[in-house]
């Protein structure tokens, strides 16, 4: 049988919680393949931190490093200053790793309520391609005259044609893939000139290799509309890495909650692990009360599961996760209930 190795990095607040969960339901969606999961699990987070100051330690990068995928649950705590632990531990794998495509499907499953009025699942279904490298993201920029009245920060924004091509060719391939052969830029061009021009111009140009996808370009305050009131103007998004956090979560609210939304940091190249979490955070506010829903987490490790190439598994989870939505009535379920009845339905269809 074939070993795939994965570090498991559970996280702060909820994210232990998730994990679990989400390792339930990988486990047995894999048990009929000819496949076997070792498991490798790393403390990382707001513990760590209170006890030796660190995030990642160097040593404990190369360990993630010799893994075949890493799958994290959150990280971020109240405790902790804002930033230490997003920037030391979870963006710097997304660097240190080139997860340079952020893959965010927004699907709106059966029997699911948007809270947008007559919508169907139809209506939405896209791929958000975030970049995942650059942007704002980068670092880039510092502060003069700190606390002085004159006091200058500057956030740069990080775009290399290297970088930007990597992403926009990735979303041209997998809007190829799909039916509808459709491709829209989001960003904001009108105002951020120099990047902006950067990533239509490669749009342009990656643009001419696929004839066959329909491409578009939307600002991306007009695409935070349209993302509510005409999501199915939408097929794959491509987009930069702050506007891809920030319209997923719009994405993650019309489509049933952030409790829902999947994510894959991928490194296409395969050069450094991929990463698989959901796009929500550590959730501090519903931490240890068995009230977070997993299925986020669930639909991650399907995403997961396509990557390590046994796409079948994927879409047993993908299809348990889909009748569980569909039977879902009033009555409250814990965390742990949730991530049961995937386990069983997943097993059902085995
Ligand atoms: P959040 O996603 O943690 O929470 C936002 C809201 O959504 C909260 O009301 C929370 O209870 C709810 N929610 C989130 N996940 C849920 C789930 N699975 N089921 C049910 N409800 C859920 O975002 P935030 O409050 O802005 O951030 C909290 C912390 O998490 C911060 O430290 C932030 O930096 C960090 N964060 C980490 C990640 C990550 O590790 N990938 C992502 C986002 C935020
Ligand atoms: C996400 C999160 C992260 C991001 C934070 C925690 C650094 O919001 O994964 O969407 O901004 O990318
Ligand atoms: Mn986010």
């Amino acid at each position: 049988a074939r070993t795939v190795k994965l570090a498991v990095i559970p996280g702060d607040g909820i994210g232990p919680e998730v994990v679990a969960e989400g390792l339930k339901v990988l486990e047995t969606a894999i048990a009929p393949h000819d496949l076997a999961v070792e498991t490798t699990e790393y403390e990382l987070g707001a513990k760590l931190w209170h006890r030796t100051g660190e995030t990642l330690p160097d040593s404990v990068e190369q360990e993630l490093a010799g893994h075949d995928a890493v799958f994290l649950g959150a990280v971020g705590d109240p405790s902790v200053p804002s930033g230490v632990l997003e920037r030391g531990l979870l963006l710097r794998l997304r660097f240190d790793f080139d997860h340079y495509v952020n893959l965010r499907p927004v699907r709106l499953y059966p029997g699911v309520e948007s809270p947008l009025a007559g919508v169907t699942p139809e209506d939405i279904d896209m791929l958000v391609v975030r970049e995942g490298t650059e942007g704002p993201y980068a670092g880039a920029g510092g502060v003069l005259r700190k606390g002085t009245p004159y006091e200058i920060a500057t956030q740069d924004s990080v775009n290399t044609r290297f970088g930007v091509e990597r992403v926009v060719r990735y979303a041209f391939a997998k809007a190829a893939e799909r039916p509808r052969k459709k491709l829209t830029l989001v960003h904001k061009d009108n105002v951020l000139t120099y990047a902006g021009e950067l990533w239509q111009r490669t749009v342009r140009e990656v643009g001419a290799e696929y004839p066959q996808v329909a491409v578009d370009y939307c600002h991306v305050d007009a695409a935070s509309m349209f993302f509510v009131n005409q999501p199915a103007r939408f097929d794959v998004v491509v987009t930069d890495n702050l506007f891809g956090d920030i319209i997923t979560d719009i994405g993650a609210a019309v489509t049933g909650g952030i409790g829902l939304a999947a994510s894959g940091n991928i490194n296409p190249d395969n050069t450094f692990p991929s990463m698989f979490e959901p796009v929500h955070g550590s959730a501090p506010d519903i931490a240890g009360q068995g009230k977070a829903d997993p299925t986020a987490t669930v639909l991650s490790a399907a995403l997961m599961l396509d990557h390590l190439g046994v796409p079948e598994a994927a879409r047993r989870i993908e299809a348990a996760v889909s009748a569980d939505l569909k039977s879902r009535g009033h009555g409250v379920r814990s965390t742990s209930r949730i991530g049961d009845d995937l386990a069983a339905r997943v097993a059902e269809q085995g």
